[in-house]
């Protein structure tokens, strides 16, 4: 549900991904308790490991960290109750897998952890192999399973020019990131006329060019180099200022490593594109896990919404669950209805963002997002209906829509 508080928290990207150690934090009020885990578990192969005292009344074993672990070994002591409340605290993207070690044997101890989603519990004195084989089982899972942690990928396309994707995509990763508390990447994809930076007053140094120039030596830290961080935590990447990229100048398979890194290193990726099929964004269509049309009430909106859907659903095989259509600057009483233009595109249950003048003005001009200027507007509710459907999709991984464009462009 859409938390009521601005939230600004400092979001945290994920640590380095790919053939890596573990990484593992291992967490406690006692030094003597931290060394002894660190001992014990130090000869597991593939692993690396960070130690955090808690100290001065701090509580959350997680926080202060520059970058979340892979693994967290907690070790309670008699405040148990308030530090399994702090990491309760904490939204559940924001907690990595844990194993809880206590002081304590008291049952209670070990529901509660069990509640707090501990993936397994040990009591002191501690048995050393079996701690050592519970940690490697669940470093191993961890390492072995990033598509657990991966982002969702979602892609906003304009049916028509100017109807509204880059203020859309622009509004919904920000409401993501603010009220969802997600770490959200947003993505300019218009190489040559990207307006995103516009959109949120933000400067773009550097950006997605150097950042395909420099792919295969980025890790999440250096990712984070060449997004700008907008002040809710949003982290935007696009062209950088003065720049203008031709298609040709990108190679989809840099394009498809730098997209995936960003999955790696957020919750959710959110990609404005503009309204061409082509190797660019036939390569994030291929990873995106929803992809929202654009649209507005009038005769040529429909028509183009209407090929625009029919090549994503026939050409390109996008199944429908995978497809979202806005109608933006939605008006009750235009000549012609929500009902008639899902009659019309074969498609039910479409997302209104109604027109609303006055507040995206405001947005636009002071960079300043709608939840900010304009946060009980209905154009904002809009966004967050919107925001609820794009959480809520993950694809088929072996939805590969380039593979099929390619058969069909040659053919095939
Ligand atoms: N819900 C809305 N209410 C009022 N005006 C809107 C709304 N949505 C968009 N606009 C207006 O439409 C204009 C175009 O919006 P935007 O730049 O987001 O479109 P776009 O689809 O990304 O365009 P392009 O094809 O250039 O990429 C904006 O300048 C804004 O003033
Ligand atoms: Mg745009």
């Amino acid at each position: 549900m859409m938390n009521d508080l601005v939230n600004h928290t400092a979001h945290q990207p994920r640590l380095d991904f790919g053939h890596r150690d573990c990484q593992i934090l291992i967490a406690s009020r006692s030094t003597a308790a931290v060394d002894n885990l660190k001992q014990i578990l130090a000869p597991l192969p593939k692993t690396k490991f960070k130690t955090q005292v808690l100290m001065n009344g701090h509580i959350d074993p997680l926080s202060g960290l520059d970058a979340l672990p892979d693994l967290l070994v907690f070790r309670l002591d008699s405040n148990w109750e308030v530090e399994l409340e702090a990491l309760c605290a904490r939204p559940a993207c924001q907690r990595p897998p844990m194993i809880i070690v206590s002081a304590e044997s008291d049952p209670q101890v070990m529901r509660s952890s069990m509640q707090a989603g501990a993936r397994d519990f040990f009591v002191e004195p501690l048995d050393v192999e079996e701690i050592q084989r519970s940690v490697e089982r669940l470093s191993r899972e961890v390492m072995d399973n990033p598509s657990d942690q991966e982002a969702k990928i979602t892609i906003v396309m304009n049916a028509k020019g100017g109807s509204g994707a880059s203020l859309i995509a622009s509004n919904v990763a920000h409401a993501l990131c603010q009220e969802y508390e997600q770490r959200v990447a947003l993505v300019d994809l218009d190489l040559q006329f990207g307006s995103l930076s516009y959109y949120l007053d933000l400067n773009l140094k550097h950006g997605i060019k150097e950042a395909l120039d420099n792919v295969d030596d980025l890790d999440a830290i250096a990712l984070d180099g060449y997004l700008v961080k907008h002040s809710s935590g949003l982290r935007v990447m696009g062209v950088e200022e003065g720049r203008m990229i031709l298609n040709d100048e990108v190679s989809s398979e840099r394009l498809r490593h730098l997209i995936s890194l960003l999955a790696r290193a957020h919750d959710h990726v959110v990609i404005d594109v503009p309204r061409q099929i082509d190797l660019i964004t036939s390569t994030v269509l291929e990873m995106a896990d929803q992809i929202v049309v654009v649209t507005q009430q009038s005769i040529t909106h429909l028509r183009d919404t209407s090929r625009l859907l029919d090549v994503l659903r026939d050409d390109l095989e996008i199944p429908n669950e995978h497809l979202e259509v806005v109608i933006n600057r939605y008006q009750k009483n235009s000549m012609i209805t929500q009902t008639e233009i899902e009659n019309a595109l074969k498609f039910k249950s479409m997302i209104c963002i109604p027109n609303d003048f006055k507040s995206v003005s405001e947005c636009l001009n002071d960079g300043v997002p709608l939840l900010n200027v304009a946060r009980r507007a209905p154009v904002t509710k809009g966004v967050i209906e919107l925001c609820e459907s794009v959480r809520g999709n993950k694809a088929d991984a072996s939805h590969t829509v380039l593979g099929r464009l390619f058969a069909k462009l040659k053919g095939a």
